[in-house]
């Protein structure tokens, strides 16, 4: 959801906030905007749509002179996304960009505002104004900045700038991601490492309600009490090339080819000097007090969760149950007397598995974070934290990071078990039946023009683990090539859903597990007969002659890590031929920052 991106120092601002925006690209957006400063006066340049739209605006910045800008990209949630609605909005001093909602907007108006013209349909417009009333009232930036934090009620990253003092961007954090990037001569703020790491890798973080006061040499922490605090840097290890394509022409394609990649990775980073693969002590200690695992997490990093679930019971003999973050958090089952919360969440950002987070560490038990980003919210708020290892994310639809938490889960599943197996074994099998799933790409760009080229919907059927790759096969087609598809329990179809199946309605199968193999395939005998077409993906060593696609074979364990790969392969062909916007498929955000 919206990126934020400031910058102050000596450079041209403009191309740099540009640059910085399309990096944030990915977290999904429908307009941009920049404001950049000089001797007192503001520019402001908008653009709806792509951020394309915004620097041919602009010419890329490359005439202007600013030193000192803000830059945003802006996911629509109040009013729509038109060039008025679009961030920075400014009222006569102050100038600011915002990520996140302001859920008492209406009462801070009511209260505060009587009177105020608006000249947008946003919640952000609110604050502008309400600085600008509470430094009147207040006479200190930084104390009307700590009154607005002592106002505003719901999620904000802020950046703003001063039109009376144009040495100084102020940089505001609550419950949406925001960093202070550190540069010799300059600095910076961004909604991420990434918006900045072709500049510096050194970096700050602002906690919960609090500010920043930045200058070009300088950087201020300050608490909502407008009380100094001391903060030690961190460096963020992303290789600039991982945020770029390279000759790859989709970051969805670069993602699902480095999957056999990171699960060695993964290997490397889980092992110790011996070799073994291993979880920090603390972590197997907590889980071991507990008498049952509930793993929160939301979209893929759900369906990842169910196939962890089904590791920790099998491996570590735990009972684990999963949960959809938003359900959880307002329906919360009876909790066992001793339980353990794993949040499963590649961006470490996202809203509905924090608000979880937040009211479990409330009830006072301890929980576990297994993510893509060392130092987002989620892990820092966790009692402990489990790294992908998967390097960035950048296309909105999730690959490798899947992969990657299924692998992590089997880790933490193995070193809780009492019987541990050989892992390392069979990851590394694993990661090379990937690579030869790599090797046969064009099979897959074939069957999706067979089987998606035009169709409107699309179902999934597999039982037990399979089941739960269907249900993250369906969302991976829906949400990049929107074909309505639907991820089943084969053994459901026949009490309800077969009455969709109509002549060459596309049914995926997926057979990897020997025990339930005869019972799918008489599923499919079903479909075929009212007409279905039928694409089936098979383990080898249960494979019949017809299946289209046969993996190499891996323990049924960690078939749902190769049979991962298909699947994402042909929702992407399935987009590419349809022509959608593979990595920015529309209305989506990678992160998902609001409730
Ligand atoms: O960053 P998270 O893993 O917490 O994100 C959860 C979902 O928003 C995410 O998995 C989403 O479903 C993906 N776009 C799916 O490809």
């Amino acid at each position: 959801m919206c990126g934020i991106v400031g910058y102050i120092g000596d450079k041209n601002a403009a191309p740099i906030l540009l640059e910085g925006l399309s990096k944030l690209e990915y977290r999904g957006y429908d307009s941009a905007g920049i404001a950049v400063a000089e001797n007192g006066k503001v520019q402001l340049h908008k653009a709806v749509g792509k951020l394309e739209n915004l620097i041919k605006k602009t010419d890329g910045g490359k005439k202007m002179t600013e030193t000192i800008g803000i830059g945003h990209t802006r996911w629509a949630t109040h009013g729509k996304p038109t060039e008025n609605n679009a961030h920075p909005h400014a009222a006569n001093r102050f100038t600011l960009v915002h990520n996140g909602i302001i859920e008492n907007e209406a009462a801070l108006r009511k209260h505060y505002l009587e009177g105020v013209k608006f000249n947008s349909d946003t919640d952000t417009e609110v604050i502008v104004h309400l600085l600008e009333k509470f430094v009147k009232e207040d006479k200190d930036v930084k104390v009307a900045i700590a009154h607005i934090i002592g106002e505003l009620e719901g999620s904000f990253a802020l950046a703003i700038i001063d039109k009376e003092d144009m040495n100084t961007i102020y940089a505001v954090k609550n419950k949406s991601p925001l960093l202070v990037g550190k540069g010799d001569g300059f600095n910076m703020i961004g909604s991420d490492a990434m918006a900045m790491i072709a500049n510096t890798d050194t970096f700050y973080e602002i906690h919960d309600k609090e500010f920043a006061v930045i200058t070009r040499d300088s950087i201020e922490i300050f608490t909502s009490y407008a009380k100094k605090v001391e903060r030690d840097s961190f460096h963020a290890e992303i290789d600039v090339s991982d945020t770029e394509k390279g000759t790859y022409p989709h970051f969805m394609l670069k993602e699902i080819e480095e999957q056999p990649l990171v699960i060695r990775r993964i290997m490397q980073q889980y092992s110790d000097e011996d070799g073994n693969l291993v979880v920090d002590k603390d972590i197997i200690k907590d889980i071991k007090a507990s008498d049952r695992i509930y793993i929160i997490a939301c979209g893929t990093s759900y369906h990842a969760g169910l196939v962890g679930q089904t590791y920790i019971e099998q491996l570590a003999k735990i009972p684990t149950m999963s949960y959809i973050a938003s359900e959880f958090v307002h329906n919360m089952p009876l909790l066992s007397k001793k339980p353990f919360f794993i949040f499963i969440s590649q961006s470490g950002e996202t809203a509905d598995s924090r608000a979880v987070l937040v009211k479990v560490k409330e009830m006072g038990h301890k929980c576990l974070t297994i993510t893509n980003v060392k130092g987002s919210t989620l892990s820092r708020e966790a009692d402990h934290t489990m790294i992908l290892h998967a390097g960035p994310e950048i296309a909105v639809a999730s690959t490798k990071a899947y992969t990657a938490q299924m692998a992590v889960l089997a880790v933490l599943a193995n070193a809780l078990s009492d019987n541990p197996m050989n892992l390392k074994y069979e990851l590394a099998k694993t990661a090379t039946v990937m690579e030869s799933l790599c090797n046969n790409r064009e099979l897959f760009h074939e069957l999706s023009k067979e089987f998606f080229a035009t169709t409107r919907n699309c179902f999934y059927i597999g039982r037990s683990t399979d089941y739960y790759i269907c249900l993250e096969a369906a969302l991976k087609i829906k949400e990049i090539s929107y074909i309505q598809a639907e991820g089943f329990a084969a053994g459901e179809l026949k009490h309800g859903t077969i009455a969709l199946i109509e002549k060459d309605t596309p049914v995926v199968a997926f057979i990897t597990r020997e025990a339930v193999n005869l019972n799918t395939r008489s599923n499919i005998k079903e479909v075929r007969s009212r007409g279905a077409k039928v694409l089936t993906i098979s383990l080898k060593r249960i494979s019949a002659h017809s299946d289209q696609i046969v993996i190499g074979d891996v323990d049924e364990m960690f078939a749902p890590l190769v049979s991962a790969l298909p699947m994402q392969y042909l929702a992407y062909y399935a987009a590419l031929i349809r022509g959608c916007d593979i990595d920015k498929p529309r209305n989506l955000a990678k992160s998902v920052t609001v409730e």
